[in-house]
């Protein structure tokens, strides 16, 4: 039976251990698609989405993301025992955590809602990608990561238009090891008003 979209929400978590194996085509298409039908600002499409579908590049790309990490910058100390993230565990050389396939999110430079319509497009992918049994994460740094000299050179070599911007990734896979279990969610969250 299918899963409604609330217990795939509740339940999708973020996974940084990954296995070697490649995610089918067909579904790797299906959440590409989720992606391009996020809501968008002003309804202009304006992000663009690149996949990288290679281990080895995907390594490299993901070492120069965990390279631009400041962790002077960062607030908190702790991201998950299960599921280490770079910040937990600075042996960890790449930020994309071994997954076999990464999703980067392009969004136009200069345009005031970049960076929600890119992470309205990383949000509908992780969630198809649970809805068909893929693990995901959503990794940050993808303006770091590019303005490398090495991402540069990556960017002319794929021919990204000058006028975007990578703000996210969406790394892909299939988990190694046990799915995290559903995390509790803090309380005070909400107020509702009436006047
Ligand atoms: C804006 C944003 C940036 C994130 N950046 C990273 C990141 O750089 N590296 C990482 O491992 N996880 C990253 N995450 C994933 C969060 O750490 C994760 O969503 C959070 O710990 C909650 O866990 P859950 O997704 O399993 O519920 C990011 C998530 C968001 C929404």
């Amino acid at each position: 039976m299918s899963k409604n979209i609330l217990q795939i929400m509740k339940e999708r978590r973020s996974v940084r251990k990954y296995t070697d194996k490649l995610i089918d085509e067909t579904d790797l298409n299906k959440i590409i698609e989720a992606g391009l039908f996020a809501p968008n600002a002003g309804g202009g499409q304006r992000s663009m989405l690149l996949v990288m579908n290679d281990k080895e590049l995907v390594e490299k790309v993901g070492r120069l993301n965990a390279s631009c990490i400041r962790r002077d910058k960062l607030e908190g100390g702790y991201v998950s025992a299960e599921q280490p993230s770079i910040i937990d565990d600075p042996t960890i050389k790449s930020g994309f955590y071994g997954a076999p396939t990464v999703v980067a999110v392009f969004a136009q430079k200069n345009f005031l809602y970049n960076i929600p319509d890119a992470f309205c497009c990383a949000e509908n992918m992780v969630l198809e990608a649970y809805n068909l049994g893929i693990s995901s994460c959503i990794v940050a740094r993808g303006e770091d990561t590019f303005t490398t000299p090495e991402g540069m050179d990556y960017l002319k070599k794929w021919n990204v238009p000058e006028n975007m911007e990578c703000k996210c990734f969406v790394l892909l896979g299939y988990i190694a090891g046990k799915y995290p279990d559903m995390k509790k969610r803090r309380e005070g969250r909400v107020m509702v008003v009436t006047e």
